[in-house]
């Protein structure tokens, strides 16, 4: 395959930076979207130029690491699918392909592609865990019941990676999807209960001090997730919020 790439270069988050053309050619149509960017990266470095800065760690769909807007949509064409799982056989010899960083300004770029998704750590670890004692006197897992309808619903919610695409795709910058995904989690299960109502206020709030923006229920979160994250996240944000508010 033989490609036009248009791709977002930023030489840091201070200076202006501007898309720029780059012709590949003999594309295998295995190959990954990544590997289609070690591809080029490498023919730049054998050129002499700078190499395109992008994010990846496992390259399984895991980690969620990889953050790029493809043809404008976060992650790419194919739903439920991360950048590194995406395969150049979704495109044809000859395509264009418009490739850019996730836009949010509490993703401030950092170099062409890679943004600080840090703003998600901190709301994290204002909330996002269990305080279990590790002393010696550990329960063990199995000894806590936990109904399967429960378990699987907090296992639908952990299934998410923290990639920040619901953040790109929404026109807000609205990082509801994310939060109600980590808050459903433990509220699912007993060991949340313990911290369930400081969780879900001090997520909330340190999410709001990041900037992101509120959620108008466009749905476009949803729509991009590549973990299929539902709204009904959203909606227990909303509900375990109040109920801490007002119990
Ligand atoms: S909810 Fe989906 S899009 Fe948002 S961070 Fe989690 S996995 Fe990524
Ligand atoms: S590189 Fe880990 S999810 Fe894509």
């Amino acid at each position: 395959m033989d490609l036009l790439l248009k791709i977002w270069r930023q030489k840091n988050s201070t200076e202006k930076g501007g898309v720029q053309n780059y012709r590949i050619k003999n594309i295998e149509p295995d190959m990954s979207f990544l590997e289609m960017l070690d591809v080029l990266n490498q023919q730049l470095i054998n050129e002499g130029d700078d190499p395109i800065a992008f994010d990846h760690d496992c390259r399984e769909g895991i980690c969620g690491s990889c953050s790029l807007v493809i043809n404008g949509a976060p992650h790419g064409p194919d739903k439920g699918t991360t950048t590194c799982q995406l395969h150049m056989r979704k495109f044809k010899s000859g395509d264009t392909i418009y490739i850019e960083p996730f836009r949010s300004s509490s993703f401030p770029v950092i170099k062409d592609l890679v943004v600080d998704r840090s703003a998600f750590d901190r709301i994290q670890q204002a909330g996002g865990y269990v305080s279990i004692n590790t002393s010696g006197n550990t329960v063990d897992a199995n000894a806590t019941p936990i109904p399967k309808p429960d378990a699987d619903e907090a296992f639908k919610s952990a299934a998410c990676i923290g990639c920040g695409a619901c953040v790109a795709a929404c026109k807000n910058s609205s990082a509801m999807l994310f939060v109600g995904a980590k808050v459903s989690q433990y509220a699912h299960l007993p060991q949340g209960k313990v911290e369930r109502k400081e969780r879900v206020i001090n997520m909330v709030e340190q999410m709001d001090k990041e900037g992101f923006g509120s959620c108008t229920n466009t749905g476009a979160c949803e729509a991009h997730c590549p973990k299929d994250i539902s709204l009904d996240n959203i909606m227990r944000l909303n509900q375990e919020y109040l109920k801490s508010k007002i119990l």
